[in-house]
């Protein structure tokens, strides 16, 4: 089972949009996915078909240990693809965490589905708490949505310094640009710099495309909404390089 997360200290940036499309993605090539939304606001589950009856409970439960990962988790919301959706509990995260500090509790949350369950993905709230140190602890390889502006730019690179601080592993994040305007002219100009902007970058930049923005209302990831759109092919190219990272060859 491999662990990933897609984070940015910054809100609005394309994380859970692509949590979602890289979920359904992963899914549909043979890989057994749990996408967890860890993100109090909760905005997974308006990507995802039938979120009316997607409904969160209540972590204390499973923080107290009274009720196994297993509860919480809806099976198959597509063939392939569990999720297990925000609750206003989650607020409390921290302070559980705070309590348990020695451990990884997301480790040992997540520790009983290594059989099923080939890969989970963590989409997280913007905020860096103890909550997103774990996250970053536990993950084989963080994400993050980078748009093209120098303020954004600006803190992915405190990001990196506080990995680098923290010893979690610089190298483990691994960003990309999203909500690429080309028509902006200082997103074309920091986009071609590429890699000397984001190293370690994946070399793929999301578009800003009204049919991400779709992707809420019709309640479907891009590759059942659009799977033609230049969007949705850089999500599939973001797939392959993740499963690259991860495996190398292919899930296993
Ligand atoms: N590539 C994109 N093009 C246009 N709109 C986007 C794109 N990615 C995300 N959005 C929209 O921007 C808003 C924030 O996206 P979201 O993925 O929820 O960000 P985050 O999880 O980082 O807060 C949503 O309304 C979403 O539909
Ligand atoms: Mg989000």
């Amino acid at each position: 089972m491999r662990i990933i997360a897609f984070y940015s200290p910054k809100g609005g940036v394309g994380k859970t949009a692509a949590a979602v499309n890289i979920a359904y993605l992963a899914s549909q090539d043979n890989c057994r996915t749990l996408l967890w939304d860890l993100d109090p606001q909760g905005a997974s589950s308006f990507y995802l078909a039938g979120a009316e009856t997607v409904k969160g409970r209540k972590l204390s439960k499973l923080l107290e240990g009274k009720a196994p990962i297993a509860k919480f988790i809806h099976d198959d919301v597509y063939p392939g693809l569990d999720f297990i959706p925000a609750h206003t509990s989650f607020r409390n995260f921290d302070i559980k965490l705070e309590q348990e500090s020695g451990s990884n509790v997301l480790r040992d949350m997540l520790a009983p589905l290594s059989e099923e369950t080939s890969l989970v993905i963590l989409d997280c709230p913007p905020t860096l708490s103890r909550l997103t140190e774990q996250v970053l602890e536990v993950a084989d390889r963080v994400y993050v949505p980078v748009v093209p502006t120098w303020l954004a730019v600006n803190s992915w690179n405190q990001l990196q310094q506080f990995v680098k601080d923290k010893k979690l592993g610089a190298r483990k994040l691994r960003p990309f640009f999203s909500m690429v305007d080309r028509r902006k002219n200082l997103h074309k100009e920091i986009v071609e710099q590429g890699r000397e902007v984001l190293p370690n970058g994946m070399g793929v930049a999301v578009p800003y495309a009204s049919v991400v923005e779709r992707m809420g209302e019709e309640g479907l990831p891009l590759e059942r909404l659009a799977p033609h759109s230049p969007a949705a092919e850089v999500y599939r190219q973001i797939w392959a390089g993740i499963r690259q990272d991860l495996w190398k060859r292919r899930p296993g």
